[in-house]
């Protein structure tokens, strides 16, 4: 999508469809013919200020519009938030979606106390992300529904300032997250390790970014008996994928590393078979981790270097899987008691973590999985958690969460949930009992973890079907986390 601003009177800009908020108690200023519209569907009852409410015209040529199209997009009655006009964007989008429209002209509500460069990054991010579908694998369009046409987003105000900027900020975030979400979407078939490390390479070359992969024979020699344990099962050979963000200047290196389990069958320990086919979705967090390396390498920050690694494989049944009771030796020398197969995406992560912290020796680590279906029945699917070390990351990730409207809620580690990890055989086992799934997962992590600052963030509730928005789809992946760690590594300090 193209983007750009105007000062011209938008009343006067062509397009195929000029768009202007309203607000149920705060005055915007708006063209004559827009406000008799307005006052119309009031008396008709209608509240088009509403949140929910839009209302849409033709305007008729001896008003003097230069767009085919009006429309008009309630911000509500409440205080005004960066959220409030990411919703307006996906309304657009959602409007835009049955209709065709190519060009947009988005009248910028100056008048409102918000900050407008603020307004334009919401607004480009919520249209972008209420866009999205993923038709790869339809064959024949469905009916005569167009498709999603927006090829140019212009927004007009009167002051420029650094809107366009703040424009390329939602744009960036917007267009990365949607990276993510149709990795996510490729299913297990078409996504395999072997893809993931494709999509790796094929960044570093656009963005010139070191890029290593890792596969079976080497990850042999490396001893990494959690990833290669869990690749047991199935025919597909694993990689471990490190990709390198590296600005030349002596800045911090934060690790992200994501889990790439690209189909989780659960292994011996099977899954039952209804709604199975979710777990695709299981690599989520390395699609994320690998999205927000996209978003760096086009927006270029000069106050951190991060590195990506993403463990990947699937989880298969085969004749040469791990087994129940067997014991495996992890990257870092502990052992594992295997107790079910389907607690598989801590194993491939405490190699990935303790191999990269060794690596890359990050000041800051944060990790990104859909590791425990426990997380769902504490948050639900509106709220990722958070396990840390570290307090001040914890403050940094919980307002990154508020401002990217991607919210994470910390739970506790400690002494008695790792105590649940005792094995009587083995250094750890990788179940820790019946209660606390979530954290005793986050504290097998944990054992992997030096004395660096680290954040565990188990996005299996929030990385498909998350809170459904007007720029959140109510099924399939969200792109969750890649906003939220690109909020946090733009407001990056140390
Ligand atoms: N990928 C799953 C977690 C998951 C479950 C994500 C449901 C989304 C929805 C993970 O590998 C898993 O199977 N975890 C087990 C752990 C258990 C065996 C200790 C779980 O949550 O049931
Ligand atoms: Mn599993
Ligand atoms: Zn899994």
């Amino acid at each position: 999508m193209k983007i750009s601003t105007t000062t011209n009177d938008p009343w006067h800009c062509v397009a195929d469809m000029q768009v202007y908020f309203v607000h149920d108690s705060l005055q915007t200023r708006l063209p004559e013919a827009v406000e008799s519209k307005i006052e119309r569907a009031r008396q008709a009852g209608d509240f088009p200020s509403r949140q929910e409410g839009t209302l849409s015209f033709y305007p008729e040529s001896e008003q003097g519009c230069a767009a085919g199209r009006v429309l008009v997009i309630g911000l509500g009655k409440g205080d005004l938030n960066g959220e409030v006009f990411r919703v307006a964007g996906g309304r657009i989008a959602q409007k835009v979606k049955k209709i065709k429209t190519a060009r947009i002209v988005a009248v910028l509500p100056e008048e409102l106390e918000y900050p407008a460069r603020e307004m334009s990054q919401y607004i480009v991010e919520g249209l972008i992300l209420g866009s999205y579908q993923f038709g790869k694998y339809k064959t024949v369009e469905e009916d005569d529904e167009p498709r999603n046409l927006i090829s140019e987003l212009i927004i007009a105000a009167t002051v420029q300032g650094d809107i366009l900027a703040a424009m390329k900020r939602g744009l960036t975030g917007a267009e990365s997250a949607c990276q993510a979400r149709d990795m996510a979407n490729e299913p297990g078939n078409h996504w395999t390790a072997e893809d993931f490390a494709v999509y790796a390479r094929k960044l570093a070359a656009e963005f010139d970014m070191p890029c290593k992969i890792l596969g079976k024979s080497e990850l042999r020699k490396l001893k990494m008996g959690g990833l290669l344990g869990v690749n047991q099962g199935t025919t597909v050979p694993p990689r471990l994928i490190m990709l390198e963000y590296r600005t030349g200047r002596q800045v911090p290196v934060l690790m992200l590393v994501g889990k790439g389990l690209t189909f989780d069958s659960g292994g011996i320990s099977l899954k039952p078979s209804a709604g199975m086919q979710d777990m695709k979705y299981d690599m989520c967090g390395g699609a994320a981790v690998l999205a927000v390396m996209a978003a760096l390498g086009r927006e270029r920050p000069d106050n951190v270097d991060v590195v990506a690694v993403v463990p990947a494989t699937d989880n298969m049944p085969g004749s040469g899987a791990l087994k129940p009771g067997d014991i495996i030796r992890q990257y870092n020398g502990k052992t594992v008691e295997i107790i079910s197969t389907d607690a598989e995406g801590r194993l491939i992560l405490a190699d990935a973590l303790s191999y990269g912290i060794k690596r890359f020796k990050p000041e800051v680590v944060i990790d990104l999985a859909t590791l425990t279906g426990a997380v769902i029945v504490g948050l639900g699917h509106h709220t990722t958690g958070l396990m840390s070390n570290d307090d001040d990351l914890v403050q940094r990730l919980c307002r990154a969460g508020e401002q990217s409207a991607e919210p994470v809620w910390r739970l506790p580690l400690g002494k008695e949930y790792s105590k649940q990890l005792k094995s009587q055989t083995a250094d750890l086992k990788n179940v820790g009992g019946k209660g606390a799934g979530t954290i005793t997962a986050g504290a097998f992590l944990q054992e992997f973890i030096t004395d660096t600052k680290w954040a565990h963030l188990d996005i299996a509730g929030t990385a498909w079907n998350f809170t459904e928005k007007s720029y959140v789809p109510p099924k399939g992946p969200s792109g969750v986390g890649v906003r939220l760690l690109l909020e946090l590594i733009r407001e990056w300090q140390l």
